[in-house]
Protein backbone atom coordinates (compact mmCIF):
# COMPACT_ATOMS: atom_id res chain seq x y z
CA UNK A 1 0.00 0.00 0.00
CA UNK A 2 1.28 3.55 -0.65
CA UNK A 3 1.58 6.16 2.11
CA UNK A 4 1.98 9.76 1.91
CA UNK A 5 2.97 11.76 4.65
CA UNK A 6 2.29 15.68 4.07
CA UNK A 7 1.20 18.87 6.01
CA UNK A 8 5.11 18.39 7.58
CA UNK A 9 6.39 21.52 9.47
CA UNK A 10 10.20 21.30 9.65
CA UNK A 11 11.36 17.66 8.64
CA UNK A 12 14.54 16.80 10.84
CA UNK A 13 15.46 14.15 8.95
CA UNK A 14 18.99 13.59 9.87
CA UNK A 15 20.82 12.72 6.59
CA UNK A 16 23.62 14.49 5.44
CA UNK A 17 24.18 12.09 2.74
CA UNK A 18 26.86 10.01 5.04
CA UNK A 19 25.68 7.05 6.68
CA UNK A 20 26.14 5.30 9.98
CA UNK A 21 27.47 7.22 13.13
CA UNK A 22 27.44 10.58 13.19
CA UNK A 23 30.19 12.83 15.09
CA UNK A 24 31.01 16.09 16.33
CA UNK A 25 29.86 18.83 14.92
CA UNK A 26 28.45 17.29 12.30
CA UNK A 27 25.67 16.20 15.01
CA UNK A 28 24.16 19.89 15.20
CA UNK A 29 24.49 20.92 11.64
CA UNK A 30 21.00 21.83 11.13
CA UNK A 31 21.66 23.21 7.08
CA UNK A 32 21.82 19.60 6.13
CA UNK A 33 20.00 17.82 8.73
CA UNK A 34 16.35 19.35 9.13
CA UNK A 35 14.46 21.32 5.96
CA UNK A 36 11.14 22.24 5.27
CA UNK A 37 8.70 21.91 2.36
CA UNK A 38 9.27 18.00 2.46
CA UNK A 39 6.36 15.34 1.74
CA UNK A 40 7.17 11.58 2.10
CA UNK A 41 6.13 8.88 0.27
CA UNK A 42 6.26 5.12 2.08
CA UNK A 43 5.74 1.58 0.16
CA UNK A 44 4.75 -1.01 2.04
CA UNK A 45 7.22 -0.45 5.70
CA UNK A 46 9.93 1.45 3.68
CA UNK A 47 10.29 5.21 2.85
CA UNK A 48 10.48 5.32 -1.20
CA UNK A 49 10.77 9.42 -1.42
CA UNK A 50 11.35 12.35 0.11
CA UNK A 51 10.57 15.44 -2.54
CA UNK A 52 8.56 18.81 -2.15
CA UNK A 53 5.29 18.47 -1.06
CA UNK A 54 3.80 20.12 -4.13
CA UNK A 55 5.67 17.59 -6.48
CA UNK A 56 4.42 14.71 -4.38
CA UNK A 57 0.48 15.87 -4.35
CA UNK A 58 0.79 16.64 -8.37
CA UNK A 59 1.92 12.98 -9.05
CA UNK A 60 -0.30 11.37 -6.42
CA UNK A 61 -3.35 13.19 -5.35
CA UNK A 62 -4.18 14.78 -8.89
CA UNK A 63 -7.44 15.52 -6.78
CA UNK A 64 -5.85 17.25 -4.09
CA UNK A 65 -8.04 20.34 -2.95
CA UNK A 66 -6.39 21.90 0.05
CA UNK A 67 -9.45 22.59 2.34
CA UNK A 68 -9.79 18.86 2.75
CA UNK A 69 -6.24 19.26 4.55
CA UNK A 70 -6.31 22.11 6.14
CA UNK A 71 -3.60 22.62 8.70
CA UNK A 72 -5.78 22.25 11.62
CA UNK A 73 -2.54 21.12 13.87
CA UNK A 74 -4.08 17.96 14.29
CA UNK A 75 -2.86 14.79 12.29
CA UNK A 76 -5.69 13.36 10.20
CA UNK A 77 -5.28 9.86 8.28
CA UNK A 78 -7.43 9.77 4.92
CA UNK A 79 -7.88 7.41 2.80
CA UNK A 80 -7.50 8.08 -1.17
CA UNK A 81 -8.03 6.38 -4.37
CA UNK A 82 -5.23 3.62 -4.52
CA UNK A 83 -3.38 5.85 -1.55
CA UNK A 84 -3.50 6.73 2.21
CA UNK A 85 -2.70 10.18 3.46
CA UNK A 86 -1.64 11.07 6.89
CA UNK A 87 -1.47 14.94 7.20
CA UNK A 88 0.44 15.83 9.78
CA UNK A 89 -1.23 18.96 10.54
CA UNK A 90 1.66 21.28 9.89
CA UNK A 91 3.35 19.65 12.98
CA UNK A 92 6.96 18.63 12.43
CA UNK A 93 8.33 15.14 12.22
CA UNK A 94 11.45 13.21 13.36
CA UNK A 95 12.96 10.16 12.89
CA UNK A 96 11.34 7.04 15.13
CA UNK A 97 13.37 6.93 18.79
CA UNK A 98 15.24 4.17 19.68
CA UNK A 99 16.12 3.14 22.90
CA UNK A 100 19.51 1.07 22.91
CA UNK A 101 19.83 0.03 26.40
CA UNK A 102 16.88 -1.14 28.31
CA UNK A 103 16.43 -4.05 31.24
CA UNK A 104 12.47 -4.33 30.04
CA UNK A 105 11.59 -7.31 31.49
CA UNK A 106 11.16 -8.03 35.41
CA UNK A 107 9.14 -8.03 37.74
CA UNK A 108 8.32 -6.63 41.67
CA UNK A 109 8.33 -2.90 43.54
CA UNK A 110 12.01 -1.59 45.01
CA UNK A 111 10.03 1.76 46.04
CA UNK A 112 10.93 0.95 49.62
CA UNK A 113 14.57 1.45 48.05
CA UNK A 114 13.92 5.19 48.26
CA UNK A 115 14.10 5.34 52.38
CA UNK A 116 17.39 3.39 52.50
CA UNK A 117 18.74 6.18 50.03
CA UNK A 118 17.89 9.06 51.98
CA UNK A 119 19.65 7.45 55.14
CA UNK A 120 22.57 7.66 53.00
CA UNK A 121 22.75 4.29 51.58
CA UNK A 122 24.47 3.46 48.30
CA UNK A 123 23.58 1.08 45.57
CA UNK A 124 26.30 -1.34 46.51
CA UNK A 125 25.11 -1.46 50.02
CA UNK A 126 21.77 -1.75 49.20
CA UNK A 127 22.80 -4.49 47.23
CA UNK A 128 24.44 -6.19 50.24
CA UNK A 129 21.72 -5.68 52.05
CA UNK A 130 19.21 -7.87 49.59
CA UNK A 131 17.88 -4.65 47.37
CA UNK A 132 18.36 -4.24 44.38
CA UNK A 133 19.12 -6.77 41.61
CA UNK A 134 18.70 -9.85 43.99
CA UNK A 135 15.66 -8.64 44.98
CA UNK A 136 14.39 -8.20 41.54
CA UNK A 137 15.48 -11.73 40.38
CA UNK A 138 13.29 -13.33 43.07
CA UNK A 139 10.29 -11.40 42.27
CA UNK A 140 10.88 -11.80 38.62
CA UNK A 141 11.45 -16.06 39.22
CA UNK A 142 8.33 -15.99 41.14
CA UNK A 143 6.27 -14.76 38.29
CA UNK A 144 4.45 -16.27 35.46
CA UNK A 145 5.33 -16.32 32.00
CA UNK A 146 2.37 -14.83 31.50
CA UNK A 147 2.40 -12.04 33.94
CA UNK A 148 6.02 -11.24 32.58
CA UNK A 149 4.62 -11.07 29.07
CA UNK A 150 1.72 -8.74 29.87
CA UNK A 151 4.13 -6.17 32.01
CA UNK A 152 6.60 -6.38 28.64
CA UNK A 153 3.77 -5.51 26.40
CA UNK A 154 2.45 -2.78 28.89
CA UNK A 155 5.85 -1.54 29.06
CA UNK A 156 6.54 -1.29 25.19
CA UNK A 157 3.13 0.38 24.65
CA UNK A 158 4.40 3.12 26.46
CA UNK A 159 7.40 3.68 24.97
CA UNK A 160 6.15 3.71 21.96
CA UNK A 161 3.47 6.09 23.22
CA UNK A 162 6.63 8.28 23.73
CA UNK A 163 8.04 7.65 20.12
CA UNK A 164 10.36 4.39 20.45
CA UNK A 165 9.85 2.84 17.61
CA UNK A 166 12.73 0.13 18.62
CA UNK A 167 14.29 -1.19 21.68
CA UNK A 168 17.48 -3.30 22.91
CA UNK A 169 16.25 -5.05 25.76
CA UNK A 170 18.22 -7.78 28.41
CA UNK A 171 17.19 -10.47 30.52
CA UNK A 172 19.54 -10.65 33.71
CA UNK A 173 16.66 -11.03 36.12
CA UNK A 174 16.50 -14.83 36.24
CA UNK A 175 20.50 -15.55 36.77
CA UNK A 176 20.17 -19.51 35.92
CA UNK A 177 19.41 -21.02 33.01
CA UNK A 178 16.07 -21.60 33.18
CA UNK A 179 14.73 -17.93 33.89
CA UNK A 180 17.34 -15.99 31.36
CA UNK A 181 15.84 -18.61 28.73
CA UNK A 182 12.36 -17.88 29.98
CA UNK A 183 12.95 -14.22 29.63
CA UNK A 184 14.82 -14.44 26.06
CA UNK A 185 11.93 -16.16 25.38
CA UNK A 186 9.06 -13.64 26.73
CA UNK A 187 11.28 -10.44 24.90
CA UNK A 188 10.51 -13.05 21.69
CA UNK A 189 7.46 -13.90 22.04
CA UNK A 190 6.35 -9.83 22.57
CA UNK A 191 8.80 -9.19 19.67
CA UNK A 192 7.10 -10.64 17.38
CA UNK A 193 3.94 -7.87 17.37
CA UNK A 194 5.03 -5.45 14.47
CA UNK A 195 2.57 -3.37 16.35
CA UNK A 196 4.56 -2.48 19.28
CA UNK A 197 8.29 -1.31 18.84
CA UNK A 198 10.78 -3.78 17.68
CA UNK A 199 13.06 -6.11 20.29
CA UNK A 200 17.23 -6.35 19.80
CA UNK A 201 17.63 -9.31 22.36
CA UNK A 202 20.50 -9.27 24.90
CA UNK A 203 21.34 -12.10 27.23
CA UNK A 204 22.67 -10.67 29.90
CA UNK A 205 23.26 -13.86 32.59
CA UNK A 206 26.37 -11.86 34.14
CA UNK A 207 23.99 -8.89 35.47
CA UNK A 208 25.12 -10.56 39.37
CA UNK A 209 25.62 -13.28 41.50
CA UNK A 210 22.79 -15.17 42.50
CA UNK A 211 22.42 -15.57 45.92
CA UNK A 212 24.22 -18.78 47.84
CA UNK A 213 26.00 -19.11 44.85
CA UNK A 214 29.69 -18.62 45.21
CA UNK A 215 31.01 -16.20 42.04
CA UNK A 216 33.27 -18.81 41.10
CA UNK A 217 31.05 -21.55 40.13
CA UNK A 218 28.91 -19.15 38.72
CA UNK A 219 30.80 -18.07 35.70
CA UNK A 220 31.37 -21.36 35.03
CA UNK A 221 27.48 -21.94 35.09
CA UNK A 222 27.32 -18.70 32.74
CA UNK A 223 29.94 -20.00 30.42
CA UNK A 224 29.16 -24.18 30.16
CA UNK A 225 25.47 -24.24 30.90
CA UNK A 226 23.47 -20.57 29.93
CA UNK A 227 25.82 -19.83 27.21
CA UNK A 228 25.25 -23.00 25.11
CA UNK A 229 21.52 -22.76 25.87
CA UNK A 230 20.80 -19.33 25.16
CA UNK A 231 22.80 -19.59 21.70
CA UNK A 232 20.87 -22.89 20.93
CA UNK A 233 17.49 -20.90 21.90
CA UNK A 234 18.94 -18.78 19.21
CA UNK A 235 16.80 -15.30 20.17
CA UNK A 236 19.60 -13.33 21.94
CA UNK A 237 22.01 -11.66 19.44
CA UNK A 238 24.33 -10.29 22.03
CA UNK A 239 25.70 -10.69 25.50
CA UNK A 240 25.82 -7.74 28.28
CA UNK A 241 28.16 -8.02 31.58
CA UNK A 242 27.89 -5.88 34.79
CA UNK A 243 31.81 -5.04 34.78
CA UNK A 244 32.09 -3.10 37.98
CA UNK A 245 33.95 -3.39 41.00
CA UNK A 246 32.04 -6.17 43.53
CA UNK A 247 30.16 -7.46 40.44
CA UNK A 248 32.24 -8.70 37.73
CA UNK A 249 36.26 -7.43 37.74
CA UNK A 250 37.71 -7.17 34.60
CA UNK A 251 39.44 -10.72 34.59
CA UNK A 252 35.98 -12.14 34.52
CA UNK A 253 34.62 -10.00 32.34
CA UNK A 254 37.11 -10.63 29.86
CA UNK A 255 36.85 -14.47 29.82
CA UNK A 256 32.85 -14.18 29.36
CA UNK A 257 33.48 -11.47 26.19
CA UNK A 258 35.61 -14.32 25.26
CA UNK A 259 33.37 -17.37 25.20
CA UNK A 260 30.64 -14.96 24.29
CA UNK A 261 32.81 -14.18 20.81
CA UNK A 262 33.46 -17.37 20.08
CA UNK A 263 29.77 -18.65 20.32
CA UNK A 264 29.13 -15.97 17.80
CA UNK A 265 27.55 -13.48 20.32
CA UNK A 266 27.96 -9.26 19.47
CA UNK A 267 29.25 -8.18 22.88
CA UNK A 268 28.43 -4.89 24.94
CA UNK A 269 29.20 -4.11 28.46
CA UNK A 270 28.10 -2.20 31.32
CA UNK A 271 31.23 -0.26 32.33
CA UNK A 272 32.38 2.10 34.96
CA UNK A 273 28.96 3.21 36.49
CA UNK A 274 29.97 4.10 40.00
CA UNK A 275 33.58 4.27 39.75
CA UNK A 276 36.18 4.26 37.20
CA UNK A 277 37.26 0.42 37.22
CA UNK A 278 38.85 0.42 33.76
CA UNK A 279 36.28 -0.68 32.31
CA UNK A 280 36.72 1.55 29.34
CA UNK A 281 40.14 0.01 28.69
CA UNK A 282 38.88 -3.49 28.60
CA UNK A 283 36.04 -2.49 25.91
CA UNK A 284 38.24 -1.18 23.79
CA UNK A 285 40.33 -3.82 24.10
CA UNK A 286 37.54 -6.46 23.35
CA UNK A 287 36.08 -4.27 20.76
CA UNK A 288 32.72 -4.78 22.17
CA UNK A 289 29.88 -2.68 20.58
CA UNK A 290 28.89 -0.28 23.25
CA UNK A 291 30.92 0.68 26.70
CA UNK A 292 27.44 1.73 28.42
CA UNK A 293 26.85 3.97 31.49
CA UNK A 294 30.91 5.04 31.13
CA UNK A 295 29.92 7.92 33.56
CA UNK A 296 33.37 7.36 35.88
CA UNK A 297 35.63 6.25 32.34
CA UNK A 298 38.96 8.17 32.22
CA UNK A 299 39.39 10.72 29.36
CA UNK A 300 42.29 7.81 28.36
CA UNK A 301 39.51 4.97 27.86
CA UNK A 302 37.11 7.42 26.41
CA UNK A 303 39.97 7.79 23.28
CA UNK A 304 40.82 4.29 23.66
CA UNK A 305 37.14 2.97 23.08
CA UNK A 306 36.59 6.04 20.35
CA UNK A 307 39.41 4.21 18.37
CA UNK A 308 38.38 1.06 18.85
CA UNK A 309 34.88 1.94 17.43
CA UNK A 310 33.51 1.24 20.58
CA UNK A 311 29.88 3.73 21.46
CA UNK A 312 29.58 5.49 24.82
CA UNK A 313 25.90 4.48 25.29
CA UNK A 314 25.37 7.49 27.79
CA UNK A 315 22.52 6.65 30.31
CA UNK A 316 21.74 9.80 32.48
CA UNK A 317 18.31 8.66 34.38
CA UNK A 318 20.99 6.20 35.95
CA UNK A 319 22.13 8.82 38.20
CA UNK A 320 19.29 10.95 38.27
CA UNK A 321 17.13 8.34 40.15
CA UNK A 322 20.43 7.76 42.33
CA UNK A 323 20.89 10.99 42.93
CA UNK A 324 24.75 10.68 42.16
CA UNK A 325 26.21 14.61 41.30
CA UNK A 326 27.81 13.62 37.66
CA UNK A 327 26.45 13.61 34.71
CA UNK A 328 28.39 12.30 31.47
CA UNK A 329 30.82 14.55 29.83
CA UNK A 330 29.19 14.82 26.71
CA UNK A 331 30.08 17.93 25.52
CA UNK A 332 33.86 16.65 25.75
CA UNK A 333 33.13 13.66 24.24
CA UNK A 334 31.23 16.29 20.91
CA UNK A 335 34.68 17.97 21.24
CA UNK A 336 36.82 15.04 20.66
CA UNK A 337 34.76 13.87 18.28
CA UNK A 338 33.97 10.46 19.93
CA UNK A 339 30.86 8.45 19.20
CA UNK A 340 28.29 8.18 21.86
CA UNK A 341 24.32 7.58 22.08
CA UNK A 342 22.10 8.17 24.90
CA UNK A 343 19.39 5.27 25.88
CA UNK A 344 16.63 5.01 29.15
CA UNK A 345 18.59 2.35 30.93
CA UNK A 346 15.17 0.93 32.21
CA UNK A 347 15.10 -1.31 35.00
CA UNK A 348 13.73 -1.60 38.72
CA UNK A 349 15.55 1.40 39.88
CA UNK A 350 15.31 3.52 36.47
CA UNK A 351 11.70 3.24 35.79
CA UNK A 352 11.78 5.65 32.65
CA UNK A 353 10.61 4.51 29.24
CA UNK A 354 10.93 8.17 27.87
CA UNK A 355 13.69 8.93 25.46
CA UNK A 356 12.32 12.55 25.29
CA UNK A 357 12.90 12.94 29.36
CA UNK A 358 16.72 11.79 29.21
CA UNK A 359 16.77 14.19 25.71
CA UNK A 360 15.64 17.20 28.04
CA UNK A 361 18.24 16.23 30.79
CA UNK A 362 20.73 16.23 28.27
CA UNK A 363 19.49 19.58 27.14
CA UNK A 364 18.15 21.65 29.42
CA UNK A 365 20.56 20.38 32.25
CA UNK A 366 23.68 19.70 30.65
CA UNK A 367 23.39 22.23 28.27
CA UNK A 368 23.49 19.56 24.72
CA UNK A 369 22.03 21.25 21.94
CA UNK A 370 18.80 19.35 21.06
CA UNK A 371 19.75 18.58 17.35
CA UNK A 372 22.92 16.64 18.88
CA UNK A 373 20.52 14.86 20.98
CA UNK A 374 18.26 13.90 18.70
CA UNK A 375 21.60 12.01 16.98
CA UNK A 376 22.29 10.38 19.62
CA UNK A 377 18.67 8.91 20.47
CA UNK A 378 18.26 7.81 16.68
CA UNK A 379 21.23 7.49 13.93
CA UNK A 380 23.97 6.71 16.51
CA UNK A 381 21.32 4.15 18.56
CA UNK A 382 20.46 2.88 15.41
CA UNK A 383 24.19 0.91 15.22
CA UNK A 384 23.89 -1.03 17.65
CA UNK A 385 19.80 -2.54 17.66
CA UNK A 386 18.90 -4.42 14.85
CA UNK A 387 15.58 -4.08 14.12
CA UNK A 388 13.84 -6.98 13.49
CA UNK A 389 13.18 -6.75 10.06
CA UNK A 390 16.65 -5.83 9.69
CA UNK A 391 16.32 -3.06 7.59
CA UNK A 392 18.15 0.35 8.17
CA UNK A 393 16.55 2.85 10.41
CA UNK A 394 17.32 5.85 12.62
CA UNK A 395 17.19 8.54 9.85
CA UNK A 396 14.14 9.40 7.17
CA UNK A 397 16.08 8.89 4.20
CA UNK A 398 15.04 6.99 1.26
CA UNK A 399 15.25 2.91 1.37
CA UNK A 400 15.10 3.17 5.20
CA UNK A 401 12.28 1.67 7.70
CA UNK A 402 9.31 4.42 7.62
CA UNK A 403 9.88 4.86 11.26
CA UNK A 404 8.59 8.38 12.40
CA UNK A 405 7.15 10.56 15.08
CA UNK A 406 4.73 13.68 14.63
CA UNK A 407 4.93 16.18 17.28
CA UNK A 408 2.81 18.01 18.72
CA UNK A 409 4.23 21.69 17.51
CA UNK A 410 5.35 23.22 14.62
CA UNK A 411 9.39 23.24 15.82
CA UNK A 412 11.16 19.87 15.60
CA UNK A 413 13.28 21.23 19.07
CA UNK A 414 10.10 20.36 20.60
CA UNK A 415 10.70 16.97 20.87
CA UNK A 416 13.16 17.41 23.91
CA UNK A 417 11.72 19.35 26.33
CA UNK A 418 8.40 18.32 27.80
CA UNK A 419 9.07 16.21 30.54
CA UNK A 420 5.94 14.24 32.38
CA UNK A 421 3.90 13.63 29.23
CA UNK A 422 4.69 12.80 25.10
CA UNK A 423 5.65 15.34 22.96
CA UNK A 424 4.55 13.31 19.80
CA UNK A 425 0.68 13.71 18.74
CA UNK A 426 1.52 10.51 16.23
CA UNK A 427 4.14 7.68 15.76
CA UNK A 428 4.51 6.08 12.30
CA UNK A 429 5.75 2.57 12.92
CA UNK A 430 6.31 1.03 10.36
CA UNK A 431 4.76 2.32 7.79
CA UNK A 432 1.49 2.97 9.72
CA UNK A 433 0.41 5.94 11.71
CA UNK A 434 -0.65 5.45 15.08
CA UNK A 435 -2.33 8.41 16.46
CA UNK A 436 -1.86 8.69 19.82
CA UNK A 437 -5.06 9.80 21.82
O1 LIG B 1 22.23 -0.52 34.26
N1 LIG B 1 23.95 -1.77 36.79
C1 LIG B 1 23.39 -2.79 36.43
N2 LIG B 1 22.16 -2.87 35.91
C2 LIG B 1 21.20 -1.80 35.93
C3 LIG B 1 20.53 -1.67 37.25
C4 LIG B 1 19.75 -2.86 37.54
C5 LIG B 1 18.95 -2.82 38.82
O2 LIG B 1 19.27 -2.06 39.74
O3 LIG B 1 17.98 -3.58 38.87
C6 LIG B 1 21.82 -0.52 35.42
O4 LIG B 1 21.90 0.50 36.13
FE1 LIG C 1 21.66 -1.14 32.47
Amino acid sequence: MRHLLIGIGQLAHLDDGTTGLILGENMKNDEKLVSKGMAILIENDIISKISPEEELIEEFLPNYKKENYQNSKVVKEIVEKNIKVTHAGGNSVIPGLIDSHTHLIWSGDRSNEVSMRMKGMTYQEISKAGGGIKYTVNETRNSSEERLIELGISRLKESLRNGTTAIEAKSGYGLNAESELMLTSVMNDISSDDKLPSIDITWMGAHDIPEKVNKKDYIEEIINIQMPEIIQQGFARSCDIFCEPGWFDLEETERIINAAKSSGFSTRLHIDEFQDGGGAELAAQMEVETGDHALFSNPEGRHLMSKAGVVQGFLPTAPFTMGLKKWPPIKYCIEEEMPWSIATDFNPNCRVLSLPSVASICVQRLGIDPLSTLCAATRNASQSVIHRTEKEHGMIKEGYLANMNILNGDKWEGWCLQLGTSPFSATILEGNTVIHK
